[in-house]
């Protein structure tokens, strides 16, 4: 299967984006033919400082590594070193109607969060098509707030195929985990933009920190609480074994313990996940050298396929230069 999926450099990467999606990433890299990417032409709609876009990407490289992305099972590369998206962007961007996009609630979300309102924040899901398209991904593993962007994009892959009458592109298909929604410590969706995220590189006070300010109702020590409408255990259902989860529910329901006592065992089990990750991520930063070479051993094998696709699609539109074809 060829499995493709990207993050945004918009900020740091923090357990949603983990949990969500670089999980099944890492999973997915034993078996299937896998390209992971860095979406930094889409954080421009966002992030317009360049010294930050340069930080924030190379952060999600060496972020990706650390929490067991292996560059030799998969190919690791930045977006815009696979310029051939753009290309396709446009293309695709004449086959689809205005409609489609005025549908999309990470516009709608975005704009109602104040973030200006430009043509690439409205264009946004059309180069996220053309990301996956371009490789004719069969699988794009991503939590649930992507799934929207997904759909979009089998949409134009069949307008595309309706319009010039021909089968060049792949209806991709989305692929969720079994935590496609990752709350935030104040129990809305986690994520950068609500400031309620717990990061996957902080120091391990930090981290604990931000765990112990999670809400919660004020219920007494003594009284029973209900795991099934708290956010901590939510959290903790997801990093937890099963045996852990159970143990945790059960005194939930019994009372006798306080939020404090949630709180702590819930950052011992995430503290399991980022401890052995933080120090592989400082062998990392100590070495940038290897991660580039890895971004574009990674970018030539994407852009490779990628010329192919291209070439199939401007074939199919009448776009090809210079070549003499049957059409
Ligand atoms: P981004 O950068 O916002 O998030 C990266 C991945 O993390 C997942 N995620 C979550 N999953 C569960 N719970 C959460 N609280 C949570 N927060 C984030 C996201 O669903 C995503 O899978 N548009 C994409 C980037 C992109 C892309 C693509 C993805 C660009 N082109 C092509 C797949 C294929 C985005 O903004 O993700």
């Amino acid at each position: 299967m060829r499995v493709l999926s990207g993050i945004q450099p918009s900020g740091r990467l923090h357990l949603g984006n983990y949990l969500g999606a670089m999980k099944q990433h890492i999973e997915l890299q034993e078996e299937n033919d896998c390209f992971f990417f860095i979406a930094n032409y889409h954080s421009l709609t966002t992030v317009q400082d360049a010294v930050q876009l340069r930080d924030y990407t190379r952060d999600v490289a060496f972020d990706y590594m650390a929490m067991g992305l292996d560059p030799e099972k998969v190919a690791l590369f930045r977006q815009t070193d696979v310029p051939e998206v753009a290309e396709l962007a446009w293309v695709l961007s004449t086959v689809t109607g205005k409609g489609l996009l005025e549908r999309a609630t990470s516009y709608k979300d975005k704009v109602a969060k104040n973030i200006m309102p430009s043509m690439g924040l409205f264009n946004y899901p059309i180069l996220m098509a053309a990301d996956i398209l371009i490789f004719k991904s069969d699988i794009v593993p991503v939590g649930k707030d992507q799934i929207q962007h997904v759909e979009m994009a089998q949409d134009m892959a069949g307008y595309f195929n309706n319009v010039f009458k021909c089968e060049v592109l792949k209806r991709p298909e989305w692929r969720l985990n079994d935590s496609p929604y990752v709350p935030g410590v104040d129990g809305q969706k986690m994520s950068k933009s609500y400031d309620n995220t717990i990061p996957l590189f902080e120091t391990a006070k930090k981290t604990k920190k931000r765990i112990m300010s999670m809400l919660t109702d004020s219920k007494t020590v003594e009284e029973p609480k209900d795991p099934d409408s708290c956010n901590v255990f939510a959290l903790y259902t997801l990093v937890a074994t099963e045996e852990e989860v159970a143990a945790l529910r059960e005194r939930y329901i019994a009372g006798g313990m306080g939020y404090g006592d949630a709180k702590k065992q819930l950052a011992e089990a995430v503290e399991r996940i980022l401890g052995p990750a933080r120090e592989k991520r400082e062998h990392l930063e100590s070495d940038p050298a290897l991660v580039e070479n890895v971004l574009q051993a990674g970018a030539e094998k994407a852009r490779n396929v990628a010329r192919g696709v291209m070439e199939e699609v401007r074939d199919a539109c009448g776009l090809m230069t210079g070549k003499d074809t049957h059409r």
